[in-house]
């Protein structure tokens, strides 16, 4: 990431299953940081969909094992705003690896709360483009996973 600057961004976070119990203490770690989180859910991926989602990198040796984890439970999405918050979750987010993030960058969410390079606790957005692409994957606007929430609230 180069140096942050002011431009208001939104990007793409997602708590991977391995992290999903310890959402509290990352939430706050976000909430302590200049983002905002603008949207959340949880959603229990397909295998389709975490196909669809990891479809880049679908060549590389480590994609089964990838896909398989992202389906072991349920994830958390995240719509992220603040400034250059590609950039600025990434940072929040450390290293890939756990154990790499533990040794360059201790105080990180992966050092924190990941274990290794599977599982490594959370994902971000690695460009403006990529989020814009994982945003809609998440929240569509339009159409996309499943039908509106139209669901209203009724005495019970
Ligand atoms: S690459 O080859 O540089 O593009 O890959 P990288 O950016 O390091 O990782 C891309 C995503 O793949 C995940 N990953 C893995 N998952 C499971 N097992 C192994 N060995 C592994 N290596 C990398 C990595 O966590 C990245 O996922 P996201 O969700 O983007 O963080």
């Amino acid at each position: 990431c180069r140096k942050l600057g002011s431009k208001k961004e939104r990007t793409l976070a997602m708590i991977k299953p391995d992290a999903v119990a310890k959402m509290g203490a990352i939430i706050e770690m976000i909430l302590s940081s200049d983002l905002t989180i603008t949207k959340m859910k949880m959603v229990a991926l397909t295998r389709k969909e975490a196909v669809d989602f990891y479809v880049e990198h679908q060549t590389k040796t480590f994609f089964n094992d990838l896909i398989n984890f992202m389906i072991s439970g349920p994830v958390i999405a995240m719509e992220i705003l603040g400034d250059e918050s590609v950039c600025a979750w990434r940072k929040l987010l450390g290293p890939t690896n756990s154990s790499t993030a533990r040794s360059e960058s201790p105080n990180s969410i992966r050092a924190k709360f990941g274990t290794d390079g599977t599982k490594n606790a959370a994902h971000g957005s690695d460009s403006v483009a990529s989020a814009a692409r994982e945003l809609e994957f998440f929240f569509p606007t339009s159409g996309g996973r499943g039908p509106p929430n139209t669901a209203k609230y009724t005495d019970c």
